[in-house]
C-alpha cells in the first residue's frame, strides 16, 4: 500500500480517486484538514476498503510514525502544504511549520521506517515529494524553460518554503540514502481546486456576477496542466524514477492570465443559458498587484519525457471545457466550500472596493 499526505486537497483527492480507478492498491490518506482539505471530494470511496483516512498533521511524528509500523507502506506521496502564495504573504507561519517543520518531520519518520525495512523492500521504498516550479523564482519573457537544474530562486513565502523542502528532501538523500523523488509541476486546473486559486475562482465569480479580479496588467504568464496529467506523471515517477532525481512536470502551455479569463468568459457564455444575457467579460477588473509577483513560469518537461516516457493527454483548450464544465455541474460543491471563513479571506485578499465599485449585475 501507499501512503498520501494530502489527500483531501485539490490534487491529492484527484490522484487518490485517480489511483484507486487504474489499480487495487490501498491508499492511506493522511490529512490535516485545514481549510483546502475536503473529504466531499472523496465521498465516492466510502466504503471502500481499498481508501483508509486518518485525520493528522505530517508534522505529527509520533502519529506518523505509528502509521508507517501499523501499515508498512512500500511508498510515501507528500502533497501536503499550504499551498496559496496570498494567504503566504498574509499569513507565512502555517507555511513555515507545514511545508518546511511539517515535511522534516515526515522525512525523519520515514527515514526511521525505512532503515528498519528488509529487502527487498527497503530498496523499493520510494518517498515522492510533490513541488512546484515556483520554487526557481521569475522568467524573464525570453529566456529558455525551467530544466531540472535551474537554480532555486523563490519569491514568496510560499515558493521559499516549499523550496526549503526540497533542500530538505534532497539532504535525506545525499545523508542518509533515503530513495527520494523530487517533482517540480507547473500550474494545475481541473475538478476539486479551491476557489481562491486563478481558474476556480474566476468561474465562480463569473457564475455568481461577482467581478473577475485580476491582478496588475493581467500579462503574468503561468504554465497550465490539467491536475489528471500531473497525476499520471506522479505515479509513472513513482513506478520508474531513479531515486535522488528531480523531475519537471508541464504541459507546454503557457499563456497570459488575462488570456486564461477571456477563454473562461466565452466557455461560459457558451455553456451557460441565462436570462441575463450575460457578459462576463464585462466583470473583468485589474486590481492591485500581488506584491512580488513573479512575471513568468515556464516547465521544460524533456527530461520525464525522454527518460520515462510521460506526456501529458490533455491539451489546454480540451483541458479547460472539461473542467469549466466540471464547476457548472458541481455548483454545490462550489458553494458548501464558500463558507463563512472563505468569505473572510475574499474580504482580507480583495480590498472591499473591487466589489462595490463594479457593476455587478
Ligand atoms: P491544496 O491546498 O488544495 O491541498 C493541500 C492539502 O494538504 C489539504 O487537504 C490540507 O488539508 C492538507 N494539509 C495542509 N497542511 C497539512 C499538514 N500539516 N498535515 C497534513 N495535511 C495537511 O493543495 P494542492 O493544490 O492540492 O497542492 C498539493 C501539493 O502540490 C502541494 O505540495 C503544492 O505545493 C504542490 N503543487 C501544487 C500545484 C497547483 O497548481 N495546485 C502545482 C505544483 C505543485
Ligand atoms: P494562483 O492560482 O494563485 O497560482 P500561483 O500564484 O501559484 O501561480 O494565480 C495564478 C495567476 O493568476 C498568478 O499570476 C496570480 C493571478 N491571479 C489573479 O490575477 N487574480 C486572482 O484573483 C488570483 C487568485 C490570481
Amino acid at each position: 500500500m501507499i501512503l498520501v499526505t494530502g489527500g483531501a486537497g485539490f490534487i491529492g483527492s484527484n490522484f487518490i480517486l485517480d489511483w484507486l480507478a487504474q489499480s487495487d492498491e490501498t491508499v492511506i490518506n493522511l490529512d490535516k484538514l485545514t481549510y483546502a482539505g475536503n473529504l466531499q471530494n472523496l465521498v465516492s470511496l466510502s466504503g471502500d476498503s481499498r481508501y483508509h483516512f486518518v485525520r493528522g498533521d505530517i508534522g505529527n511524528q509520533e502519529l506518523v510514525s505509528g502509521l508507517l509500523a501499523q501499515y508498512q507502506p512500500r511508498a510515501v506521496v507528500n502533497l501536503a502544504a499550504e499551498s496559496h502564495v496570498d494567504r503566504s504573504i498574509h499569513g507565512p507561519e502555517a507555511f513555515i511549520q507545514t511545508n518546511i517543520v511539517g515535511t522534516f518531520r515526515l522525512l525523519d519518520a520515514v527515514r526511521v521506517y525505512w532503515l528498519a525495512l528488509d529487502e527487498p523492500a527497503k530498496s523499493n521504498f520510494r518517498f515522492l515529494h510533490v513541488s512546484t516550479d515556483e520554487v526557481f523564482g521569475s522568467l524573464e519573457a525570453d529566456a529558455p524553460a525551467f530544466t531540472e537544474t535551474h537554480r532555486y530562486q523563490p519569491s514568496s513565502p510560499y515558493s521559499a518554503s516549499k523550496a526549503s523542502s526540497d533542500h530538505l528532501v534532497n539532504a535525506y538523500y545525499k545523508t542518509h540514502g533515503l530513495p527520494t523523488l523530487v517533482t517540480s509541476c507547473s500550474n494545475n486546473y481541473g475538478p476539486y481546486q479551491f476557489p481562491e486559486k486563478l481558474i476556480p475562482l474566476m468561474i465562480a465569480n463569473a457564475l455568481s456576477g461577482k467581478p473577475l479580479p485580476v491582478y496588475g496588467d493581467g500579462r503574468q504568464i503561468r504554465d497550465w496542466l490539467y491536475v489528471l496529467d500531473h497525476c499520471s506523471a506522479l505515479r509513472r515517477v513513482l513506478e520508474a524514477g531513479k531515486p535522488g532525481e528531480a523531475y519537471n512536470i508541464g504541459g507546454w502551455n503557457e499563456k497570459p492570465n488575462i488570456d486564461i479569463v477571456h477563454t473562461i468568459c466565452t466557455l461560459l457564455q457558451e455553456s451557460v443559458e441565462t436570462s441575463r444575457s450575460a457578459d462576463y467579460r464585462s466583470l473583468i477588473t485589474y486590481v492591485t498587484d500581488r506584491p512580488g509577483h513573479d512575471t513568468r513560469y515556464a516547465i521544460d518537461a524533456q527530461k520525464i519525457e525522454r527518460e520515462l516516457n510521460w506526456k501529458p493527454g490533455e491539451t489546454f483548450e480540451s483541458g479547460i471545457r472539461k473542467t469549466v464544465q466540471w464547476y457548472l455541474d458541481n455548483q454545490g460543491w462550489i458553494a458548501n466550500v464558500q463558507t463563512g471563513d472563505y468569505r473572510l479571506w475574499i474580504e482580507k485578499n480583495y480590498t472591499r472596493s473591487v466589489y462595490e465599485n463594479t457593476a455587478v449585475r
